[in-house]
């Protein structure tokens, strides 16, 4: 039928494609035409990461380099061994490589231990948010019996008022303390430093408004984490880090990482079966680096990590190009190592005399 008509198109229609073919090659190199809308639906979802710029505060730029040094003194703990880059090391990313870390003595932590980077952006700490704040976190782990190991904080503080240095410095940072060596003042000092490890990456530089921040396949993946749900739980500055969520919203996670004896999470801090096997939803931020993966470090592969929880937490099973995109962007999470993240030299011990 109207074969006429048609002839009479043929020929605009023929300088329109051709008009839009000219304009497709004109714009290869721009924006890919969904780039907008991408980038619209990241910002609903994500927040960049703002690096506070330093202040002339001088009880802050002491308190933070204290902390530094507090970071990295291995001489607080029972067996002279650990700091806490003894299991937040800058070579991995302030993770350590471990399924479970191991503090003094040799003996093994119940879990895995994250990245601290970014972790002034979660909203409570550890797996479980069994800590309140960075604070609390450091505070605390002088004594766990499998990172510092002391009996009590009295033992802790007694051994850096051995090394004569840091009477000065905590003096410094603590200014107005009558007695400024105690151990909240070493978290908050520890916390201090803590705060300046943030590590922005290109995904940032893509949530400011650059576009073309993120290769094409990083896109996609960012596309499908965002599509397929996993943006309702891993959200915010922190790609996560900010809410509890149960591991096994649809099947049990064991059952995938093949763990023998499962992790009750939350419940067992609790005590309430509503928390059960619920965690804090790991921030993904690094986490590109920061293998073996989940709070026992059962899985040692990222894209197995991405499989279950498609799996787990949304009922999906992924495929080999859709976890290999998400993986593609979880890369774009990675971060350079903060400058500040070495140990200074260490404060000489008293001398004997
Ligand atoms: C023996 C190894 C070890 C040492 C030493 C250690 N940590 Fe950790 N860290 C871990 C483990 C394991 C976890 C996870 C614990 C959990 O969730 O139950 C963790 C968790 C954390 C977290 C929470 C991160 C998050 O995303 O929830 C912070 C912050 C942290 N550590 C900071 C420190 C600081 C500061 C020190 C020194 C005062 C320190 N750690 C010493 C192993 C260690
Ligand atoms: C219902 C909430 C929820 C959804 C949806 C979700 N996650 Fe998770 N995710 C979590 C929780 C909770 C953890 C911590 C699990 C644990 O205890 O080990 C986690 C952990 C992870 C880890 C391991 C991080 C580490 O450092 O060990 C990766 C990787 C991850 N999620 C990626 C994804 C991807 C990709 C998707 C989408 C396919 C997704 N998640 C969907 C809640 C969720």
């Amino acid at each position: 039928m109207a074969t006429n008509r048609s002839v009479d198109v043929r020929a605009p229609s023929f300088f329109i494609a051709l008009v839009s073919l000219l304009f497709i090659a004109a714009t290869a190199h721009a924006e890919p035409p969904n780039a907008k809308a991408l980038l619209e639906d990241a910002k609903q979802n994500f927040q960049p990461i703002v690096v506070p710029s330093p202040g002339n505060d001088s009880v802050t730029a002491a308190r933070i380099e204290l902390g530094r040094r507090l970071f990295f003194e291995n001489r607080v703990s029972m067996d002279g061994s650990v700091s806490c880059a003894h299991c937040h090391l800058p070579e991995k990313q302030a993770s350590d490589g471990l399924p479970k870390a191991i503090g003094v003595f040799g003996k093994e932590n119940p879990r895995n231990a994250p990245s601290i980077f970014n972790a002034a952006l979660n909203f409570k700490q550890h797996w479980r948010g069994d800590r309140e704040s960075l604070e609390d976190q450091a505070e605390k782990s002088l004594l766990g019996p499998a990172s510092f190991g002391n009996p009590d904080q009295a033992t802790a503080m007694s051994k850096l008022k051995a090394i004569p240095a840091y009477a000065g410095a905590f003096a410094k940072a603590f200014p107005g303390d009558k007695d400024p060596i105690n151990s909240k003042n070493w978290g908050v000092a520890v916390g201090a430093f803590e705060r300046t490890l943030l590590t922005p990456s290109k995904f940032d530089a893509f949530l400011a408004g650059d576009a073309s921040a993120l290769t094409k396949q990083e896109a996609a993946g960012l596309r499908k984490f965002i599509d397929l749900g996993c943006a309702s739980c891993h959200n915010g500055a922190g790609v996560g880090g900010n809410s509890f969520q149960k591991f096994g919203v649809v099947s049990d996670y064991w059952k995938e990482t093949g763990v023998a004896t499962p992790d009750k999470g939350r419940a067992d801090v609790t005590k309430n079966d509503a928390d059960l096997y619920v965690f804090k939803v790991a921030s993904l931020r690094n986490v590109a680096q920061t293998a073996p993966y989940f709070h026992d470090g059962s899985v040692a592969d990222l894209t197995k990590a991405v499989k279950i929880m498609g799996k787990t937490q949304l009922g999906q099973d992924l495929s080999e190009k859709d976890a290999a995109d998400i993986v593609a962007f979880l890369g774009a999470l990675t971060g350079p190592v903060p400058p500040n993240y070495l140990a200074l030299e260490p404060y000489p011990d008293a001398e004997t005399k």
